[in-house]
């Protein structure tokens, strides 16, 4: 088999990669170690930036979106027992969407499958070669069968886990790393979200967010240990130490509902540079990861897809490597800033085991400045709608 841009992984970088790449009339074939009802129904980050959302609606997939998307115009931080918000739209003039990744990565695929486009779902052993330069080469299985896709350019955009990062020579790539002593508990419990916008509240136990899904679905996040087991939390301590840590002086409180989904993620932050080795172009967790307090990780994903299929338009159309060759450096410029939010939203809010008392009153005198300095909001908040994009017009109409 053969193509014009090999995509290893089916999540929102490897699918907006596909999408974008399609618009453009360029040929791909993502290949995909799970099953289409496994990444459909993976539940992940909830938060999408504005420039997420404008380029979902550019190209077409945002139709569902802003039928059952949430819009908030603002969060809220707490601390102390009480609750202070971040007016997003009137310090920016712009907002995010609430819409779960797992929404936007059926979309995705509708919209793929719609247009007549591959997905190798379930295949197995994939290993990629000859991308340093030549003709690179995707080898995998599928029922039982060998397959090799031949290409001119691989992506690699399949996760922090995945085969494609690890297959590049060491020493052609600069990791740099921070791992955190704690993890998130996620929880998704049926019950209507007691208010309408997240919480992000500090708390002596540990952090903990209130999110939501739908009118009827409430997300939820603990720091907990990352070595815990997940059978040591039971249903009834997850929601007494929701209570606690979300406990306000104006008694509001989380709504409690059956709990139907519950998991725990380690976090740490991680840049690989560059994020490209000959004919293969690292994108999304791939080559990054944040710790998910600054909600940026898929909006990462989903910008490294958008300055890759640029790059690759301009090759096919003009026989041009000059935008693919920048591609490490224009993303990591942004990159880099969302890692630098990422590390001091999670530093503000979480509670870190060999923190001092002084450290403590540094970090509470750090939210009632954010919360109470109109410039220091500010700041916060056009980090959280994100950063400009390297080229707003692209993809717009
Ligand atoms: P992935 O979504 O990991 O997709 C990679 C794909 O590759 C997967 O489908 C995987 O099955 C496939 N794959 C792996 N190995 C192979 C292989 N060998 N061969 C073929 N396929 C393979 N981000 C936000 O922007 N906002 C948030 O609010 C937010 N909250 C989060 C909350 C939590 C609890 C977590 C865990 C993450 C959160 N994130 C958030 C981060 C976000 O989920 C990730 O950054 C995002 O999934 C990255 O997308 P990706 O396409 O790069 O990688
Ligand atoms: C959600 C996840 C985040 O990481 C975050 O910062 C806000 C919301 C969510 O899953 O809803």
């Amino acid at each position: 088999m053969k193509t014009q841009v090999a995509i290893v992984g089916a999540g929102p970088a490897g699918l907006m990669l596909a999408h974008l790449l399609h618009l453009a009339d360029i040929e791909s074939v993502i290949i995909e170690a799970r099953s289409r009802s496994y990444v459909e129904g993976r539940i992940r980050a909830g938060v999408l930036e504005q420039g997420t959302v404008d380029l979902l609606n550019a190209i077409g997939v945002g139709e569902r979106m802003r039928r059952e998307g949430l819009l908030h115009q603002g969060i809220e931080l707490g601390f102390a027992g009480k609750r202070h918000r971040i007016d997003m739209q009137q310090l920016t003039g712009q907002a995010v969407m609430v819409y779960g990744q797992h929404e936007v990565v059926k979309d995705l695929i509708r919209a793929r499958l719609f247009a007549g486009e591959k997905i190798v779902f379930e295949a197995d052993s994939v290993s990629i070669h000859d991308f340093a330069n030549g003709s690179p080469l995707v080898r995998y299985e599928k029922d039982g069968m060998h397959h090799e896709l031949n290409c001119d350019y691989i992506a690699g955009c399949d996760g922090f886990h995945g085969v494609c990062r690890p297959s590049v020579p060491t020493n052609a790539l600069a990791v740099y790393e921070r791992v955190y002593p704690f993890g998130w508990l996620g929880v998704l419990a049926d019950a209507a979200p007691s208010q309408g916008e997240l919480v992000y509240m500090n708390h002596a136990n540990g952090f903990a967010l209130f999110s939501m899904r739908s009118p009827t679905v409430t997300r939820l996040y603990l720091q907990c240990d990352p070595a815990d087991d997940i059978a040591g939390w039971s249903d009834d301590r997850i929601w007494n130490e929701l209570l606690c840590r979300f406990k306000c002086s104006d008694g509001w409180e989380p709504n409690v509902g059956r709990i139907t989904q519950k998991s725990i993620t380690p976090m740490r932050s991680f840049v690989t540079e560059p994020m490209q080795f000959g004919r293969l172009f690292l994108a999304g967790d791939a080559a990054h990861i944040v710790p998910p307090t600054g909600a940026k990780g898929m909006n990462l994903a989903i910008a490294d897809a958008r300055v890759l299929a640029r790059a690759l338009a301009e090759f096919y159309s003009a026989g041009s490597t000059a935008r693919l060759g920048d591609y490490s450096q224009t993303c990591l410029r942004r990159i880099w800033k969302a890692q630098r939010f990422s590390w001091w939203m999670t530093s503000m809010l979480h509670q870190f085991p060999d923190a001092s008392q002084f450290d403590r009153r540094r970090q509470i005198a750090e939210l009632d400045y954010v919360t109470s300095s109109q410039i220091a909001a500010r700041s916060l908040a056009e980090n959280y709608v994100g950063l400009p994009m390297e080229d707003p017009d692209q993809w717009a109409g």
